[in-house]
């Protein structure tokens, strides 16, 4: 058990199992692309713990960059907009793989994946280390996941509460 500032979280995941299954995910990713020097593509902040794990553990030739995706309510009639932010490279005929900590919705990853796709990359995967099936709102082929998890608040492995527990080892869910 864990105080997060107001709320109490309890062990979900340790980090043994989540480091085993990410070990399963990198030699999958090295696999797939051996001879395509894939991008990997991490997005901050929730998937930097994630990602190191990750990528140290691909064994084939690689990039690595980091983007920011921020969401803001425009007008009434477009609806919340997404904007990608700090992408460096050009990512035209890459092999593109974005890291992500978890898809909730969705619907932050189906813009991001979209703004990407404009960009003309020779290919575009998601690995993500948890996912809510049941929460996803849109329908989006998602790769490679670590763990489905259920429609529960967790943190912990770089997931925060405010900003908070993104250094606790271990994956924590909400006590109900
Ligand atoms: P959507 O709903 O667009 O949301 O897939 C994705 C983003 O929402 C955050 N998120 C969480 N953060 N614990 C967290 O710490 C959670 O259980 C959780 N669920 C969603 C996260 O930033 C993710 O990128
Ligand atoms: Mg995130």
């Amino acid at each position: 058990m864990v105080q997060v500032k107001d709320k109490q979280f309890e062990v979900f995941l340790p980090e043994t199992e989540i480091l085993a299954r990410t070990s399963q995910l990198a030699a999958q990713l090295s696999r797939d692309y051996a001879n395509k020097e894939p991008l990997f593509v991490a997005v901050l902040n929730g998937s930097f713990i994630f990602a190191a794990d990750l990528i140290r553990h691909v064994s084939v030739p690689c990039h690595v960059s980091f983007v920011r995706v921020h969401s803001y309510q425009s007008t009434a009639s477009t609806g919340t907009l997404t904007e990608v932010i700090g992408l460096q490279e050009n990512i035209e005929g890459r092999h593109v793989v974005v890291v992500e900590d978890i898809v909730d919705t969705a619907l932050t990853m189906s813009r991001l994946l979209a703004q990407l796709r404009e960009q003309m990359p020779a290919s575009l995967e998601v690995a993500t280390l948890l996912c809510k099936r049941e929460a996803m709102q849109t329908d989006l082929a998602l790769k490679y996941v670590g763990f489905d998890i259920p429609n529960r608040f967790v943190v912990g492995y770089g997931l925060d509460y405010d900003g908070f527990a993104r250094n606790l080892p271990d994956l924590y869910v909400l006590k109900d």
